[in-house]
């Protein structure tokens, strides 16, 4: 489930974690994106389900929800694969971010919804001034800062508000719940240094589940 444990290549997709709550919001988000071709109104749409999923107790095992030691962001920050569709489109994730731990300044890549389950984020979004044409620097200032906590969700739609980090302001560690529409911790995705403007490449990782085309 949550440990990398010796599962077969075919358990590390599909439903990781298999309960009715995560099905009913697989589900819904299958129906919508077949019936609604328009990402924003599509990911609008889908704001309720994800509402119902962050408002639902007993269905994130304890093993999803455990900081990360060996985790490659660094911080213990933990990002386990709850579901995760076989051609890349769609997944959920809990990631687990220790009490003053921070994310790195990351992108996403893909549209999607991402909310707190438990603890509090503070979250620092930037914007990009250059134009993207040089794959190792970005030019960026800081567009907006919220806090979040327990049932509250922002939506992702890039190039939008798609660069930002994430810290724990809460004493215990955050437990936030993604779902969006790549296999986010296997693709190569960029990490930023906004104080120099840097940028590399980035891959986070399950701590669940392999990515394919390594290990
Ligand atoms: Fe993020």
């Amino acid at each position: 489930m949550c440990d990398m444990g010796h599962a077969h290549d075919h358990q590390h997709f599909g439903f990781l974690v298999d309960t009715p709550e995560i099905r009913a919001l697989v589900a819904e988000t299958q129906r919508l994106t077949a019936a609604i071709d328009e990402v924003p109104a599509r990911v609008e749409a889908l704001r309720p389900a994800f509402a119902r999923l962050l408002a639902s107790d007993g269905w994130l095992p304890e093993s999803c929800a455990q900081p990360d030691e060996k985790s490659r962001m660094g911080g213990g920050i933990g990002q386990y694969a709850l579901y995760r569709a076989e051609d890349g489109s769609l997944c959920l994730f809990s990631l687990v971010v220790p009490a003053g731990a921070s994310t790195p300044v990351h992108d996403h890549l893909a549209w999607g919804l991402v909310g707190i389950y438990r603890g509090r984020q503070d979250e620092t979004v930037y914007r990009r001034l250059d134009d993207g044409r040089d794959p190792s620097r970005a030019d960026l200032e800081i567009a907006k800062r919220q806090e979040l906590g327990p049932g509250e969700f922002y939506t992702l739609l890039p190039p939008t508000d798609d660069i930002h980090y994430v810290r724990t302001i809460s004493d215990a560690p955050s437990i936030s719940i993604h779902l969006l529409a790549n296999d986010t911790a296997c693709v190569w995705r960029h990490r930023f240094e906004p104080a120099t403007g840097v940028v590399t490449p980035f891959r986070s990782g399950y701590a669940n589940a392999p990515c394919r085309d390594v290990e």
